[in-house]
């Protein structure tokens, strides 16, 4: 099961926050498919998951720039890394079965994981600093 958006994983930054909860949405869209989902459908998803979320990760990056976020090139390098395991994904030529699967464990691993822990490291970091 994929988690919900919380406000607990909120960056209070609203276009952040939206992309955020669009993300869990499409993670959750992925978690939903069945054996009824066709290979086009998942390309389709996959594709458009692909451009949002790589859009997503160059608004963060200028949000962490903004705010002088030290680990901004740690940071960035993990989204890499992220990107670079959808287009793999993408480019493999995975069994129906096989593609449900590790969509599904890229979505939960990849990137539900990634907001959970690094985004808020963001704002763990911003809140110090008004300390
Ligand atoms: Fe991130």
């Amino acid at each position: 099961m994929i988690s919900q958006w919380d406000e607990k994983y909120s960056l209070h930054v609203q276009k952040i926050d939206e992309q955020h909860k669009e993300l869990f949405r499409l993670s959750a869209l992925v978690d939903s498919l069945d054996k009824n989902t066709t290979k086009d459908d998942i390309k389709k998803l996959l594709n458009s998951f692909f451009i949002y979320m790589r859009d997503h990760f160059g608004d963060e990056e200028a949000y962490m720039k903004s705010i002088g976020y030290p680990l901004l090139k740690k940071h960035h390098i993990l989204h890499q890394e992220i990107i670079e395991n959808f287009t793999k994904l993408i480019k493999e030529n995975h069994s129906l079965e096989s593609l449900k699967t590790q969509m599904k464990i890229a979505t939960k691993k990849w990137l539900i994981d990634h907001i959970m822990d690094n985004d808020l490291k963001i704002e763990k970091w911003r809140l110090q600093q008004l300390q």
